[in-house]
């Protein structure tokens, strides 16, 4: 490749790249397998390292972050961030429409009403349509350049989309965390035992605030982009809705789903009911924010010095809340850490009453100095367990500072420490313990066992039903009627369930058995890299740390758990029972989508349980007898009755060699 066809191959990927990113960022529609994306990412590194001279400022290369920097340089805004009026009384929001008419000396005015994002105000400027800077709102006049961190963000062009740009733009948007990334940081911090970030606000602030950009481009955020600050030349948006539109075309996230408002009762209902479903959706947002539409209307009233007057946030209840702390309990979890967790005086917080948070560890309790009889300020972020945030004031009659209980306190076994962290050594024999790994085991993100939660658990085990998590697989319905949660149906429902889960991904395998250290995320690592659980379970402390993201601490307690006899013992008992791991490959996973298999006899080139496997992570089912719902009978040497029923039923058989052409193809 001469150097002229280099320079028309980096910019052909970088078109490419750049069309895949938006389609999966911003229209969440990907069009490509990540095995494909990832063959065009490496092909445009190698040609960018061969010709650097090459690569653009819109490369998506210039999103993995550059080495760090020893402060962040203040840069004054292009036109200045102004705050944004609030209250969360409807009535000033009917107030306000009353100046707004009397202002613009027009009765009729039309208003956009938007959710307020809980995140972090950013300008980005853009020079003949590339992202020039990014930077903080800072003081409104000046903010920190961030542009290095800004760039990591997927959901930012670095080249706005559309032919026709202006010279020069800024526009005004939320850095956010969505709430299933900032879960998925937290779950990904709490396997590294480093502090976790209470919201998601905090966390895209602290993610954003990094001086090593390196570090931000691992931190999942997301940008909304709400206002055209500045434009220069190209027509103005004549209103918001245009404006919104316009963001749309340059390849931004902007939330579509706002409120055209007739009159300003509108937009009083829009926030009603978009606090009803403030819960499902993706990201925190605490209000509505409601904007005179026309722009020459808006520009009509113009600005006090520090916020516009055609725009006021109505607010939802905060989800911050203050209370008394009634009692310290101690809670043992499913790894034996002991967490430390307030009993609250119950307060309605954004609309859930909560009468518990956590304190995380003793640590934390001791650098708060919460104790009984203290007010404090507690938090809860979208569905994260409510924590207490701080103290506001001590109580009059206050108890004494907290300490860990020297002994379990559910089962009396003797109470380790490492690092921060107590944990009971009961293992298994703890009740607490035993109860929440099963439930961890049956749980959505692990084995996905349906009407097998929390309560039905703690009654199994209470009832001494269930001692092990290999035990949920004899259950049988004479069992559970013992148990006055089940009547027949129940029951029958919850062994199809139990069944339905025996087809499960590997990771999530893995991740249902607990061990410490090995979240969701580590459990993916481990399946998409050793592909099988024998090879799982027979790394190396040094194959594991050969693994990016995989630290010495997560390498150690996975081979502490496969050295464990007893662990084994149950991972074999459950592959025993039926359970076959498959792995999720990213190609034709939909080929045998829904088709059930049978097998009977002996297959020559396949275990049993190789083949099963095949089928399962191709979409195909199993199951264990000949029905009419049964696709195929796969028959080896020597079937048994099986084949007989099969004939009989007029379902098709394959043998082993057309079954291999089948899956192999
Ligand atoms: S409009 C000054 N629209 O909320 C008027 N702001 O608490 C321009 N915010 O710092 C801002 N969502 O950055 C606007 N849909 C939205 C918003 C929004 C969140 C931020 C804004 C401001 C903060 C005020």
């Amino acid at each position: 490749m001469n150097q002229e066809e280099a320079k028309k191959r980096i910019e052909i990927l970088c078109d490419k790249i750049n069309k895949f990113d938006y389609l999966y960022y911003i229209k969440n529609n990907p069009e490509i397998s990540d095995e494909k994306y990832d063959k065009l990412r490496s092909e445009l590194s190698e040609l960018e390292r061969l010709y650097p001279e090459f690569t653009t400022p819109d490369s998506p290369s210039q999103r993995v972050g550059v080495l760090p920097l020893g402060e962040f340089a203040s840069v004054n805004h292009v036109s200045p961030m102004l705050s944004l009026a609030s209250t969360a009384n409807p009535e000033e929001i009917r107030e306000f429409d009353s100046r707004i008419k009397r202002l613009c000396g027009d009765s009729n005015i039309i208003y956009t009403a938007e959710p307020k994002f809980d995140g972090l105000s950013i300008e980005l400027v853009y020079e003949n349509g590339l992202l020039a800077r990014g930077s903080t709102r800072g003081d409104g006049r000046s903010g920190e350049n961030i542009t290095p961190n800004i760039k990591t963000i997927a959901s930012i062009p670095l080249k706005l989309r559309t032919a026709a740009v202006p010279p020069l733009v800024s526009i005004r948007g939320e850095a956010i965390m969505l709430l299933k990334d900032f879960q998925k940081l937290n779950g990904r911090m709490t396997e590294k035992d480093a502090a976790t970030f209470a919201n998601p606000r905090n966390a895209a602030a602290g993610s954003l605030r990094q001086l090593d950009s390196r570090v931000t481009a691992r931190r999942p955020l997301t940008f909304y982009g709400y206002e055209i600050m500045f434009i220069e030349k190209l027509r103005q948006p004549s209103s918001h809705t245009e404006e919104l539109n316009l963001l749309k075309e340059w390849g931004f996230n902007v939330y579509s789903h706002y409120r055209f408002c007739e009159d300003i009762e509108e937009a009083i209902d829009f926030h009603t009911y978009l606090s009803s479903k403030r819960d499902t959706l993706p990201f925190e947002i605490d209000g509505v924010v409601i904007k005179v539409n026309s722009k020459t209307c808006a520009e009509d009233i113009g600005s006090r010095s520090r916020s516009p007057r055609w725009a006021i946030a109505l607010k939802f209840k905060p989800r911050r809340e203050i209370t008394t702390v009634e009692n310290i309990v101690v809670q043992v979890g499913r790894t034996g850490k002991l967490t430390p967790v307030a009993l609250l005086k119950p307060v309605d917080v954004g609309g859930v009453t909560v009468s518990r948070a956590t304190l995380h560890n003793a640590d934390e309790v001791a650098k708060k100095d919460i104790r009984v009889g203290d007010t404090a300020r507690i938090e809860r972020a979208g569905d994260v367990i409510p924590a207490v945030v701080e103290r506001i004031k001590t109580g009059a009659a206050r108890g004494a500072p907290f300490i860990m209980p020297a002994v379990c306190p559910v089962c009396g076994s003797p109470i380790v420490e490492e690092g921060a962290c107590h944990f009971c050594t009961g293992g298994l024999s703890c009740p607490s313990q035993l109860k929440r790994s099963i439930a961890h085991f049956a749980s959505r993100g692990a084995m996905d066992i349906e009407y097998l939660g929390k309560k039905t658990v703690e009654a199994m085990v209470e009832k001494g039903i269930l001692n092990s998590v290999e035990e949920i697989y004899t259950l049988d319905v004479k069992t559970l009627l013992t148990l006055d949660r089940f009547a027949e149906k129940s029951a029958r429902n919850l062994l199809e369930a139990i069944e339905k889960s025996k087809n499960i991904s590997l990771a999530r395998f893995i991740f249902a058995l607990g061990i410490r250290n090995a979240g969701e995320h580590t459990a993916r690592l481990l399946a998409d890299h050793f592909g099988s659980m024998e090879a799982v379970g027979g790394a190396s402390y040094e194959d594991l740390i050969e693994i990016d993201e995989i630290g010495p601490e997560a390498a150690g307690s996975i081979t502490r758990f496969f050295s464990d006899k007893k662990k084994l013992k149950i991972i074999d008992s459950l592959l025993s029972s039926g359970v076959i791991p498959y792995i999720e490959t990213s190609v034709s996973l939909s080929l045998l989508e829904n088709i059930n298999f049978v097998f009977t006899g002996t297959l020559e080139e396949f275990t049993r349980e190789e083949a099963k496997r095949l089928v399962v992570s191709l979409g195909g089912r199993i199951s264990p007898t000949v029905s009419a719902k049964t696709d195929y009978l796969v028959a080896g040497k020597e079937p048994g009755s099986k084949y007989n029923k099969a004939v009989k039923l007029g379902i098709s058989i394959l043998s082993e060699y057309e079954f291999k052409k089948l899956v192999l193809k």
